[in-house]
């Protein structure tokens, strides 16, 4: 019998996990269809009991219900444990286990570049996506970070809980060329004519600057960053690469990662090899 699979999130209409699902089960010769279901907050209780009802495979889960459809899994990671939230959700003999697989999506899509010994990072935001990615920049190793907030107690919140270091945004700002990566987690940038999040006059040419919003392709945040002569990463790897680590997780299967980059790229009107 078909599998089926879904994200779940209010809105939900414009997200791409459907199409990219569905074009890696195609690929993959899985037999298993992957569907949006929209959500409200009120409802996310009885929508997710009907889904298991009806024997659903896998979810995603997107804004606004990553922490709140914790209470109703059975089983929580210990990432979405730190998190307080929950992106994935695999179904292991009638037990829901949630998982959060967007702070190792983006350390797998920064991994994916070239990048210096022992790096020097400063994580720009102190919110819920800043968490998953100072965490899992831990995990994965990397010693030297740094996280500045406009709330300085937010950011020194955070990287109390991480081991990490906080500055101020002032600070961040004034040695901003010290740094070997810079990673934009604010959601300043994702509307149209936005600022930047701090000024980038001190950013070092040669410095990789992250930005893990994908729509728009190039954020004020990362269009400065090319002027000061810095290499520029969108999120749209960070969206890819927790996309396959949920599909692995619910198929045993690596998808290809790098040929979807290019397909999600060219869909948001980008030009993947000019990126
Ligand atoms: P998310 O879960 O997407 O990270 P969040 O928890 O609401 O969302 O966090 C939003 C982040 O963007 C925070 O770091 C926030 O800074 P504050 O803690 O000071 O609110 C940051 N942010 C939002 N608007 C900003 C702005 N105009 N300038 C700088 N930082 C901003």
């Amino acid at each position: 019998m078909k599998k089926w699979y879904a994200v779940i999130g209010d809105p939900i209409a414009h997200s791409m996990s459907p199409f990219m699902h569905d074009l890696w089960f195609k690929e993959h010769g899985i037999n298993a269809t992957y569907i949006p279901i929209h959500a409200e907050p009120a409802k996310l209780e009885k929508a997710f009991q009907a889904m298991k009802t009806l024997g659903i495979c896998g979810l995603n889960v997107t804004l606004p219900h990553k922490s709140s459809i914790i209470p109703f899994l059975d089983r929580l990671d210990e990432t979405a444990v730190k998190m307080n939230a929950v992106n994935t959700v695999t179904f292991e003999g009638g037990k829901s286990v949630g998982w959060n697989t967007d702070g190792d999506g983006f350390v797998r899509s920064l991994a994916a570049n070239p990048l210096p010994e022992n790096p020097k990072i400063l994580v720009i935001g102190a919110g819920g996506a800043a968490r998953g990615i100072v965490f899992a920049l831990k995990r994965a190793g990397f010693s030297d970070v740094s996280v500045a907030n406009r709330t300085y107690r937010r950011a020194e919140e955070l990287a109390h809980a991480a081991g990490c270091t906080a500055v101020t945004m002032k600070e961040a700002e004034l040695a901003l060329g010290q740094y070997n990566i810079l990673i934009q987690t604010t959601s300043v940038g994702l509307a149209k004519d936005e600022g930047l999040p701090l000024s980038m006059e001190h950013a070092a040419a040669g410095s990789l600057a992250a930005d893990i919003i994908y729509n728009p392709l190039e954020t004020p945040f990362l269009k400065a960053a090319k002027e000061k002569g810095c290499t520029a990463l969108n999120g749209v790897g960070m969206f890819v690469y927790q996309g396959a680590i949920a599909f692995e997780k619910w198929t045993g299967v690596e998808p290809d990662t790098e040929k979807m980059i290019g397909i999600i790229t060219e869909k948001l009107g980008g030009n993947y090899v000019n990126r």
